[in-house]
């Protein structure tokens, strides 16, 4: 048995109900700009070591919600641990972000991939759901997460991250239909992956197109929006107030907002690159936004900070009638090591103080 949510500004302002505050969470809340996330990660070792043992997974995801009034908690996991379970390999080089010991580099790679098992190959991930959502105690709502089939495929070809994708884009270029049934198959397992988390208990779902921007837009219009569509319409999330909302963000995709809020999908995250007046003039309604302060503000001062977020809130509402229903806050992107932890209490803070109505 689960208690019932106490906090339910974020999924009210999903199903652009109104609220009381614009709801906040930050993309990368759990992480290293915590020092207790520093402390818990030497003890488990690596960052492999904590996101494979749920009760490590857990602790990690609560932190930051012991110090910050934010308004959902997200799972402590990674996007890369679809293509580990799909036998990828994946480890950490020191200093290099994440790596695969088995990149996917020909059309017979590709014909060798399937879905893995959810409940067994990626059961450590279903494990954490569960034991995360007993120990919220409908505190907040917790929040799923895959990446998407085009930014995974990515770090899948490419071995790891790159600087210009000039594996992946040849193989766009070269072989576009063994691209695309890589994209398939992975497709598959990011909708089973997604159902799999809402099963174990997840409240709500983001996929992090993070890649999704490098590309032009006839490739992008090919290689990404095609498979979030699919995503939108294969999830089952159920109806009205109890359907589990899907959010697609992506980075460097505002031009793209209204192809996206036309998937089907309840949200959609942007970056700091487009306006959310803009973003909601485009989307008339139709989704909820999730976004999108340069996360760099938090190098500002407290005053800054206070002052760029009112502008996210009012840029929202200028493009949105009037009203702020329908928007929960966040970064354009994740937040950065060197982050000030008392700057993330002063955002935090900012967006429920300037938004209550
Ligand atoms: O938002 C959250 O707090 C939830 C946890 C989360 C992590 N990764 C934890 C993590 C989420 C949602 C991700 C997604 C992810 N992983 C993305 C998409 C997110 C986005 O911002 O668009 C990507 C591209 C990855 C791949 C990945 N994993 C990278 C590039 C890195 C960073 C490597 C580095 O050294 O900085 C990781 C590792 C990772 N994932 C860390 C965390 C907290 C750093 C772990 C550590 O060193 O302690």
């Amino acid at each position: 048995m689960t208690s019932p949510l106490r906090n339910d500004r974020f999924l009210r302002a999903l199903r652009r109900e109104p609220v009381d505050c614009t709801p906040v969470w930050l993309m990368r809340q759990a992480g290293r700009y915590l020092p207790e996330y520093r402390a818990t990660r030497a003890r488990a070792g690596s960052f492999l070591g904590m996101a494979k043992h749920p009760e490590v997974a857990c602790e990690v995801t609560l932190q930051p919600l012991e110090r910050f009034d934010l308004d959902a908690a997200i799972l402590f996991s990674d996007i890369l641990t679809v293509p580990d379970a799909m036998g990828l390999g994946l480890y950490f080089a020191d200093g290099e972000g994440p790596k695969f010991h088995h990149p996917v580099r020909d059309a017979a790679a590709i014909a060798r991939l399937a879905v893995p098992d959810m409940e067994t190959e990626l059961g450590y991930v279903m494990d954490a759901v569960r034991l995360i959502r007993r120990e919220l105690d409908g505190k907040v709502p917790l929040i799923g997460f895959s990446g998407s089939p085009w930014t995974l495929a990515c770090y899948m070809i490419e071995g790891g991250g790159s600087k210009d994708y000039a594996r992946i884009k040849a193989m766009a270029l070269n072989e576009p239909k063994a691209l695309h049934q890589l994209l398939q198959v992975v497709t598959d397992a990011v909708v089973a992956y997604l159902a799999a988390q809402r099963a174990a208990g997840a409240q709500a779902l983001q996929v992090f197109d993070t890649w999704g921007g490098v590309l032009s837009p006839a490739m992008y219009r090919e290689f990404s929006l095609p498979y979030l569509a699919r995503i939108a319409r294969e999830l089952e999330r159920g109806q009205d107030a109890q359907r589990t909302p899907l959010i697609l963000f992506g980075k460097g995709t505002g031009q793209y907002v209204a192809e996206l809020a036309a998937t089907g999908a309840e949200g959609v995250g942007v970056d700091w690159t487009l306006s959310l007046e803009d973003a909601a003039r485009a989307t008339a309604g139709k989704v909820a936004l999730q976004g999108n302060l340069d996360p760099t503000t938090l190098y500002g001062s407290p005053e800054a900070i206070t002052r760029e977020v009112g502008k996210v809130l009012d840029s929202y509402a200028a493009g949105n009638g009037g009203s702020r229903e329908g928007h929960v806050f966040n970064l354009g992107h994740g937040m950065s090591p060197d982050m000030n932890p008392e700057h993330v209490a002063v955002l935090v803070d900012a967006v429920h103080r300037l938004s209550r109505r």
